[in-house]
């Protein structure tokens, strides 16, 4: 505030304003009325004053945003009445939208995400495996992802970070199972970063099943040329985009059984900024994006008659302080969310926290198709729609004394309870499972002697009328 500005005021030359004792000009005539009234105008003259500075805030941080000029959605019309790939007419199509806590997802301007919710549903999930256990897994986005395409934690797939320097491909993804079992079903990957289809699914590897993508749009990262890099993360910003046209395109025209989009913008805003306007900024631009794909899927379903499942998550949250980093255990950096185009989820969804591990057989079931017995008992998702018998699977080892308990979400048919002391899955082989018990699955515990199984490692799958679980214990 410049002492210039306050002679635009008709100041009363009997003026004792305080500032003008400041400057030593004390006038011995004012009267109290006098200098009532002039602290009245002076208190004024600074509320306008700074009512003008808000005004050219806001027009300055106004102007600058458009000047950085971000990929906004077009509107795109779509005619997709011609081609149509793949076995069914039942199809999938998962967003990992990078790094959004459940928090701040709740709080921004998300229209087309709110209407998708209101046909189907949304709900917080989590990320990270289970505290504290062997299946504790990284809150970072390599293991996000391939958590979400094999439906495992971290002890199984054996991604940690983002170098991928091992995964352990005996535990098939969604796009590998989905091949092995229909050799003509399609599949898609539309994604910035190579490594989500060269390493975390391993496209082409004999030990990862050799499969192909029938359609793939990624690497983006990589294309200096179309998407010079920048510091302000704009070039990820056009990637995104770009990502979104060719997915828009594929689905338009081909309409792949399974498809996975990876969109990355939203992450690079919260290392930045943290919990900021930009990262609000960033989702209502993934929001803006996600219409244009729910359009195109919407497209196909009323001109093809297919069916549709669209699941949207995030591959983990961030800390609490300043929402910038990722990767621990505490709650805001486990706490994710899921919203599906889908109503029909089961009681499991409803009342129990589901988790990034649940999406993958749940796009098996809707695309009713079958995980082989062998992979099945390694899944430590349970399926977010139809019937589930059991979920919580929990196990105490006292001696030789094997309590085991379970939650019953479907009182039909009773429980198998099966034993393998080894974990030859691991290294491709078959566990030899032995059934220890059959029992009413309302009893909820059951408990076992298993002296004759003489081991310090078990691996315990609970076998229900419509799903299974799974659980380890070591001595
Ligand atoms: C959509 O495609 C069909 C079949 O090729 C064509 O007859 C129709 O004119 C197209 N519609 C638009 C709006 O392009
Ligand atoms: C796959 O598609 C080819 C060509 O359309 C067809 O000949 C073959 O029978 C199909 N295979 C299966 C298993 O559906
Ligand atoms: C992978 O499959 C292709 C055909 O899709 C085949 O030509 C190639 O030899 C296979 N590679 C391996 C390592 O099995
Ligand atoms: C995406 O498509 C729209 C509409 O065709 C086009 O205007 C825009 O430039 C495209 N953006 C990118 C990054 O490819
Ligand atoms: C339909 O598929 C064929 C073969 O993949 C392709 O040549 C053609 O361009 C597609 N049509 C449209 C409208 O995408
Ligand atoms: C679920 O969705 C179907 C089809 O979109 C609709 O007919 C039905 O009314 C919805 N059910 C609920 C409970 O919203
Ligand atoms: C396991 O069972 C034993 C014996 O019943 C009990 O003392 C112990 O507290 C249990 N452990 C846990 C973690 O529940
Ligand atoms: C195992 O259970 C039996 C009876 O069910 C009990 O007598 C024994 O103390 C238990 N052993 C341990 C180590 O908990
Ligand atoms: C159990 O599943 C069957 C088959 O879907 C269903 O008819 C029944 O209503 C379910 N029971 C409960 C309690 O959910
Ligand atoms: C599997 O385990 C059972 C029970 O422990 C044993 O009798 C059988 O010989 C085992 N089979 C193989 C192939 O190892």
């Amino acid at each position: 505030m410049g002492q210039s500005n306050y002679q635009l005021f008709p100041i009363n030359s009997q003026s004792t304003d305080p500032l003008d004792d400041a400057d030593g000009n004390v006038d011995d005539y004012t009267t109290v009325n006098n200098r009532k009234k002039n602290i009245l105008r002076w208190i004024i003259l600074a509320v306008v004053l700074i009512l003008i500075i808000i005004v050219i805030i806001i027009i300055i941080v106004v102007v600058v945003n458009k000047k950085k000029s971000k990929e906004k959605a077009t509107i795109l019309v779509y005619n997709c009445s011609e081609n149509s790939t793949g076995i069914s007419n039942r199809k999938v199509l998962f967003i990992i939208a990078d790094g959004i806590p459940a928090d701040v997802l709740e709080r921004a301007p998300i229209p087309n995400m709110k209407k998708i919710q209101g046909i189907g549903k949304y709900k917080r999930a989590y990320v990270g495996g289970d505290v504290g256990t062997y299946s504790e897994t990284a809150t970072i986005s390599a293991p996000g992802y391939i958590n979400l395409l094999t439906g495992t934690w971290g002890n199984k797939h054996n991604v940690y970070d983002n170098k991928i320097s091992n995964p352990n491909y005996n535990y098939k993804n969604i796009f590998r199972l989905i091949k092995e079992q229909q050799i003509n079903g399609t599949i898609g990957i539309f994604s910035t970063w190579l490594d989500n289809r060269v390493k975390l699914i391993g496209e082409g590897l004999a030990q990862a099943g050799n499969i192909t993508f029938d359609f793939k749009f990624d690497g983006y990262e990589l294309d200096l040329k179309n998407f010079p890099h920048d510091s302000q993360s704009l070039y990820i910003n056009h990637i995104d985009q770009h990502v979104i046209n060719e997915t828009v395109k594929c689905i338009t025209n081909n309409g792949p059984d399974a498809s996975w989009v990876y969109l990355q913008y939203t992450d690079d805003m919260g290392h930045a900024y943290g919990d900021s306007l930009q990262m609000l900024d960033a989702i209502n631009i993934l929001d803006q994006q996600i219409g244009q794909i729910y359009e195109a899927i919407q497209c196909r379903i009323n001109q093809h008659k297919e069916e549709w499942l669209l699941v949207i998550t995030t591959d983990h949250g961030r800390d609490i302080h300043t929402g910038q980093s990722h990767g621990g255990q505490s709650e805001r950096e486990r706490t994710t969310w899921i919203i599906m185009n889908h109503n029909e989820t089961n009681n499991y969804f409803e009342n129990f926290q589901p988790s990034i591990v649940d999406i993958m057989p749940t796009m098996m079931r809707f695309l009713n198709m079958k995980i082989p017995l062998e992979s099945e008992r390694e899944i430590d998702g349970i399926p977010l729609i139809g019937p589930v018998s059991l979920v919580k699977p929990d196990l105490n080892l006292s001696g030789n004394n094997l309590t085991i308990k379970w939650k019953t979400l479907n009182k039909t048919g009773n429980v198998k309870i099966w034993l393998s002391t080894t974990n030859l899955f691991k290294i491709g082989l078959i566990d030899n499972y032995t059934l220890i018990g059959d029992v009413s699955i309302e009893n909820e515990i059951a408990t076992f002697n298993i002296e004759k199984y003489v081991s310090n490692f078990y691996k315990i799958i609970l076998d229900g009328e419509y799903n299974m679980v799974n659980k380890w214990i070591s001595r």
